[in-house]
């Protein structure tokens, strides 16, 4: 399908501003594709960013069948771009979609729209240290029926921002509250899917986080209460003695992050050792304060990788390398971000590189 591209007014092209904040700054254009059982997909287009007008009864605000992705486009030091991993937020999008009973997409296509709308808008991707263009892909079911049933219609979309730092903490490790009283996920459910219910469900446990000092909510399994899944909205990483990483494997109720998958790669090349484990909180708390866990940190495409200061539960709060960011967490951060800026060699097939 070529996508058809809509020339913008003046009225819609705004400046590139030089402050942005992550998630509230958008580009001048984004891109739609609508569906129905008729026609399929149809009408891919890039026209200028603008608000959507939807049927109060639309069942997306009612019932939450939507879908999203996260990835980034960043500014590579010979002024080309590179976006990271797009095939494996596509394949995630379409898993997403089967889950939620929604329409898959053509993958090459979706890519192709994502490389198109970054090729048009590559001047508001930004060049500062750590800044990059976030690309939020999304597919939301679009039939006014207020009846309990999967949309025959959709709408898919994309817009683009340019963004800094996820956290007003920046890399700065962060406290992290574990939470006793609420579950992000459970098995057979939708905590594999990037879906929006999964988020808007731990806002309670975040607000009353940060209520006591906390930035994130550390989440655990829902069955047994007691085996580390996620951290925020992120994947966790332990480093144990300084040399192994070990993380929780994917159990059906964990997002697979790109990251985690990236880093999980990457690491062994940077000579440590990885696995993929159930962990055990208590064992894991007494292991923070045994100081056999050497490292926490939290990964993710918004954050890369943001460390663990401190864990607070039941009461007490358990330090993490005297809240300060470990060398291994630096030295991820470094070899991953090295990779996706284009500073590095990329031997993983990890980017794609658009000319401008
Ligand atoms: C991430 O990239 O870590 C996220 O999932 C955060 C996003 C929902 C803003």
């Amino acid at each position: 399908m070529d996508i058809k591209i809509e020339q913008l007014t003046t009225e819609q092209t705004k400046p590139v501003p030089t402050e942005f904040q992550f998630g509230r700054t958008f580009s001048n254009r984004m891109y739609t594709c609508h569906y129905d059982p008729d026609k399929g997909w149809y009408d891919p287009k890039i026209g200028p960013y603008r608000p959507l007008v939807l049927d109060p009864a639309t069942s997306v605000f009612h019932y939450s069948q939507e879908i999203f992705e996260g990835l980034k486009a960043y500014k590579r030091p010979d002024g080309h771009i590179n976006l990271f991993r797009p095939w494996e937020n596509a394949a995630r999008f379409n898993r997403s979609a089967e889950r939620m009973s929604m329409k898959t997409v053509d993958a090459e296509e979706h890519v192709q729209a994502i490389a198109s709308l970054v090729e048009l808008e590559h001047e508001w991707i930004p060049s500062g240290d750590g800044t990059s263009l976030y690309i939020r892909p999304a597919m939301i079911a679009t039939d006014p029926f207020l009846g309990v049933a999967a949309s025959k219609t959709y709408l898919h979309y994309i817009i683009v921002g340019p963004v800094g730092n996820y956290y007003a903490e920046g890399m700065a490790p962060v406290g992290v509250l574990i939470s006793d009283d609420y579950r992000r996920a459970v098995r057979g459910g939708t905590g594999a899917a990037k879906t929006g219910g999964n988020y808007s469900a731990s806002l309670i446990a975040s607000e009353k986080a940060k209520e006591k000092g906390y930035t994130q909510v550390l989440w655990l399994d829902a069955i047994h209460g007691k085996f580390v899944e996620e951290v925020g909205t992120m994947n966790i990483m332990f480093v144990y003695e300084g040399e192994k990483i070990v993380t929780p494997k994917l159990t059906g109720s964990i997002l697979p992050g790109v990251t985690r998958d990236s880093l999980l790669t990457l690491a062994p090349d940077l000579g440590y050792e990885v696995s993929e484990e159930e962990i055990e909180v208590d064992q894991m708390l007494a292991d923070v304060k045994s100081g056999k866990i050497t490292e926490v940190f939290g990964c993710g495409t918004a954050v890369v990788v943001s460390p663990v200061g401190w864990f607070g539960y039941r009461g007490e709060n358990v330090d993490v390398n005297h809240r300060k960011m470990g060398p291994i967490s630096q030295h991820l951060y470094d070899a991953l971000t090295d990779i996706q800026f284009g500073r590095a060699k990329d031997p993983y097939g990890w980017t794609m590189k658009i000319e401008v």
